[in-house]
């Protein structure tokens, strides 16, 4: 891995120009996602005339078969759009708490965070949205019928898919907890090794009634009833009611500029699209290109930039249905100017002593990605979750999927950290029918006015972080799409006041430069931060995927 380091270091300096695509070129349609099977259900899709929101579809659904790590329909998600005409828009699926959920759900009487209850209990689900978002999409964009969609979808469950070694290890490790939870007799609890081919008969079940009967089979017919039932067997509230209230949500994408780059991504309740333009924004004024790929300047201005936003985050994000969020005065120029305005290039600053910026509230008022271009030009990032790997690990047998554990990503008390270490405020407290604030980044940049770039990733709170440094990549250091993704990422989010590095992948002596100015450096053993998966336009318009080597990822196009 250090050769890694620095090859990307050696062409940073040495050369400006873009690097030749070393990912998978297609000329029409791309689709790249955590699992093949997946990828080639969507690109498959678009080979028979549909569009990328036919294949967004397909692929989200395939992703819940063949990705029961993080694909889903007991979750939910957001996806970012661009149509070939320019015009931008996005969806937002994310969970809700139920209408039972409490502020102080997650304390003991004395007021303390009972610990594992936001993430290992019944009471860790929020009510799903994966289903209410497909159907959304393909209400508004969808061009083929939806049960041709799910065809081989459905195909695929009772086909089975086939356990790969990434995969074996993730079902060992994960495999104590799903059977705790759901007995012995329970799909995963099975030893499955590399290469056996796993069958899911009861989600395919499952997916034939959507198909029949539509989006409400899953809100109000036989498969909510179903649902209620176990979950109520399980110690959890969501009830009938709450599904049925369940609703997607079109919301405007947040726009920002980057020196030449037109960025779109998503508006709260994700905090990806804020954090990621305050980053970029703070970060603007800096020759990043000059100081060299991942060198100690470069990695000192970032998490200045990132340790700064991530305190905003805390303090002012949450469910815009809910709280006023300032949003323009986060992003106003003179607002981050000043923000950064403190940086001392010879020292770091400390978390401690760096809160949430002053602003005015004068307005008018375990995850995965996938990336879509299609034939016409339209480009989809998506992003979606349950949250933990297996999410909540409730797996109900009879319906054939895991339940998320969304509800850990509101702010159970002030201050206190969630599974992620992010700490948050009363703008993120938990109430009925909210949604809590998340960190995924779908994200769609253009160059001179035509599509560049589509992007995003899983990782909990380094989402935002894994994306910004996979832009910056391309952009300021001219990697390919492929080495952009490849290349080793770091993160800082303010609290823990710690940079954590992907593990190896950074040399001693960019690590001690840091240490002497100040920073601290998270030295536990760490996991990799992201799996992007992203396309990129080049200049002869061909598309170049970039799929990440860190998981099962996989581009498949024509
Ligand atoms: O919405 C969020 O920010 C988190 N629930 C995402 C979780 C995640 O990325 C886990 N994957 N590694």
């Amino acid at each position: 891995m250090k050769k890694i380091t620095f090859l990307f270091s050696f062409i940073s300096v040495f050369s400006f120009a873009q690097q030749n695509p070393t990912g998978l070129v297609t000329s029409k349609a791309m689709v790249v996602s955590a699992r093949e099977e997946a990828s080639k259900i969507g690109a498959e899709i678009m080979k028979k005339g549909g569009n990328a929101f036919d294949a967004m579809v397909g692929t989200e659904l395939a992703l819940a078969v063949s990705f029961p790590f993080a694909g889903n329909i007991g979750g939910g998600g957001f996806m970012v759009y661009r149509k070939a005409n320019g015009e931008v828009g996005s969806l937002d699926y994310r969970e809700k708490a139920p209408l039972a959920a409490s502020k102080d759900m997650f304390l003991d009487k004395d007021g303390n965070v009972i610990k594992g209850k936001s993430t290992e209990t019944a009471l860790a689900i929020g009510v799903p949205g994966t289903i209410a978002g497909v159907f959304a999409v393909h209400k508004k964009f969808g061009s083929m019928p939806m049960s041709e969609i799910l065809k081989p979808v459905i195909a695929l469950a009772e086909r089975g898919v086939a356990v790969t070694q990434k995969q074996e290890k993730s079902m060992n490790s994960y495999r104590e907890s799903i059977v705790k939870i759901n007995g012995p007799t329970t799909l995963l609890a099975t030893n499955f090794k590399e290469k056996d081919t796993i069958k899911y008969p009861a989600l395919a079940k499952t997916l034939k009634r959507i198909s029949k009967n539509g989006r409400n089979e899953f809100y109000k017919g036989e498969t909510a009833k179903i649902l209620v039932d176990y979950l109520q067997k399980k110690g959890g509230i969501i009830t009938l009611e709450d599904l049925s209230k369940y609703e997607a949500k079109w919301r405007k994408p947040l726009q920002f500029t980057y020196k030449d780059l037109k960025i779109t991504s998503m508006s709260p309740p994700s905090s990806g699209g804020i954090c990621l333009a305050q980053i970029l924004k703070m970060i603007a004024p800096y020759d990043l290109a000059k100081m060299g790929h991942n060198s100690p300047e470069a990695i000192q201005i970032i998490v200045e930039a990132e340790r700064r936003a991530y305190a905003d985050r805390s303090q002012f994000l949450g469910d815009p249905d809910f709280v006023k969020i300032p949003v323009k005065a986060l992003l106003s120029d003179a607002y981050l100017k000043d923000r950064i305005s403190t940086f001392n290039v010879d020292k770091a600053s400390l978390s401690s002593e760096i809160k949430e910026g002053k602003v005015t509230y004068n307005e008018s008022t375990e995850t995965t990605h996938y990336s879509i271009v299609d034939k016409f030009g339209n480009a989809i990032a998506a992003t979606t979750t349950l949250n933990d790997g297996y999410g909540s690990k409730y797996y109900c047998d009879e319906l054939g999927f895991f339940l998320n554990n969304e509800m850990d990503d509101f702010s159970a008390k002030p201050g206190s950290p969630n599974m992620f270490g992010l700490v948050g405020n009363e703008a993120n407290s938990i109430a009925p029918q909210k949604r809590m604030l998340s960190s995924m980044t779908p994200t769609i940049v253009e160059k001179d006015g035509k599509l560049f770039m589509v992007v995003g990733t899983p990782g909990g709170s380094t989402i935002i972080t894994s994306v910004l440094q996979t832009i910056l990549n391309v952009y300021e250091y001219k990697l390919s799409m492929q080495e952009a993704v490849n290349a080793p990422r770091f993160h800082h989010q303010w609290l823990p006041d710690l940079i954590t590095f992907e593990p190896s992948t950074f040399d001693n002596n960019t690590i001690n430069k840091l240490k002497a100015k100040g920073y601290l450096i998270n030295e536990n053993p760490t996991p990799i931060i992201g799996k992007v998966d992203a396309i990129l336009i080049l200049p002869n318009k061909d598309l170049e995927g970039g799929a990440d080597f860190r998981g099962d990822d996989a581009a498949v196009g024509f």
